[in-house]
């Protein structure tokens, strides 16, 4: 038998998500039956996402968390023991079956992808060259089709999506203004992301309209938009004619879903002609191939580098997922497993 801890769904959160919503519990796992594998994880991802699966709204693109049940999400682990004709063992796996320290699961019925490592760490593909990064690559390539020389507006920059947009956006020639909460994180952006300019929205708050608009006198062409409420309305205010949104989350309204931040110049996107596109990750898993052969190339040879805030320990996973909510992490928050 094999030990491994896990950590359940204990409470719905009301608000943002407290320490007595976790409980952590120890499971053993026997040895792998015919067919599965068993897999001891190395890192885990916390993303924003999971605060929606704590919601139980009724059907939504990500199923809601059973109470009592193990919380789950990416993963990234090795197979330490194989009766799977697909996978042996020290095979790198990435899964669906984070939260906890190991499983069994047989591929068949519970989806693992092999992973080529090419040369990066293994952690680096629940970041840069994992689905945030995707969901960066994707917003800014696929979606707004953005072109050398024009000016993009990364929000929430210096965390997981953002900090890998910010360098794709300068990686394709463009001017890129970052904001984040607070001077650590702009200096992040200027110094460590090469961002042009980086707006501190905790000191504008109520006014930042005229941040963005002194950060791009002449206006945006592309909004990589992470944030919703306040930076909503200020990205749409700045916008020119034209310009075009990937809309890729909405981080300030997750906590406060009884009371949204009223945007109130949504009329402009018709007068600006400004395309907005919501999306959606996982629409997109057609791209991956692409997507890792231009991100591993770009890593490999320094033109993009990985931005983590690394907690170490099963029992840190409650806190680092907290900090998406209060900006703990620079980059991608990932939690060390092994
Ligand atoms: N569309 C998709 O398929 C998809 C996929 C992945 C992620 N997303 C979305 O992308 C966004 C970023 O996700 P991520 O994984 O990269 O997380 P992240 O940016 O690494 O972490 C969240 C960051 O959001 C900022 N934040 C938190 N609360 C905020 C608030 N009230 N106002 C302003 N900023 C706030 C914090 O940065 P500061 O310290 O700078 O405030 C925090 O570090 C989220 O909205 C997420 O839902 C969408």
């Amino acid at each position: 038998m094999t030990a491994s801890r896990v950590v359940l769904f204990a409470k719905r959160p009301t608000g943002a998500p407290t320490a007595d919503c976790f409980e952590m519990r120890e499971v053993e796992l026997p040895p792998p039956a015919k067919g599965e594998v068993q897999v001891r994880n190395l890192w885990m991802s916390v993303d924003p996402y999971m605060r929606g699966r704590m919601f139980d709204l009724g059907p939504s693109y990500a199923s809601a968390f059973k109470l009592g049940e193990p919380l789950s999400g990416r993963a990234v682990g090795q197979v330490v023991a194989s009766k799977s004709a697909g996978f042996q063992e020290g095979d790198f796996v990435f899964s669906d079956l984070g939260w906890r320290e190991a499983f069994n699961a047989d591929p068949e019925v519970h989806p693992l992808r092999k992973l080529n490592l090419r040369g990066l760490p293994p952690e680096a593909f629940l970041g840069v060259a994992g689905i945030t990064g995707l969901t960066a690559w994707v917003g800014l390539l696929k979606l707004t089709g953005l072109r050398a020389g024009e000016t993009v507006l990364v929000t929430a920059a210096a965390g997981a999506v953002g900090s890998v947009a910010c360098q794709i956006a300068k990686l394709k020639g463009c001017k890129v203004i970052g904001s984040a909460g607070g001077p650590t994180k702009t200096q992040a952006l200027l110094e460590q992301l090469g961002v042009d300019a980086a707006v501190d929205y905790q000191a504008h708050s109520g006014r930042l309209t005229e941040a963005f608009q002194h950060a791009a006198p002449d206006g945006i062409d592309v909004c990589l938009e992470n944030v919703g409420g306040e930076h909503l309305e200020a990205a749409i205010n700045v916008a020119r004619r034209y310009a075009r949104f990937a809309l890729c989350g909405m981080i300030s309204q997750y906590n406060r879903i009884s009371e949204p931040y009223p945007v109130r110049n949504l009329i402009m996107i018709c007068g600006k002609e400004l395309r907005i596109d919501g999306y959606l990750v996982g629409s997109y898993e057609d791209c991956l191939d692409e997507f890792l052969d231009e991100v591993c190339q770009w890593y490999n040879n320094g033109s993009i580098r990985s931005v983590e805030t690394k907690f170490l320990g099963l029992e840190e996973a409650p806190a680092a997922f907290m900090g998406l909510f209060s900006g703990e992490n620079l980059g991608k928050a990932v939690v060390g497993l092994a």
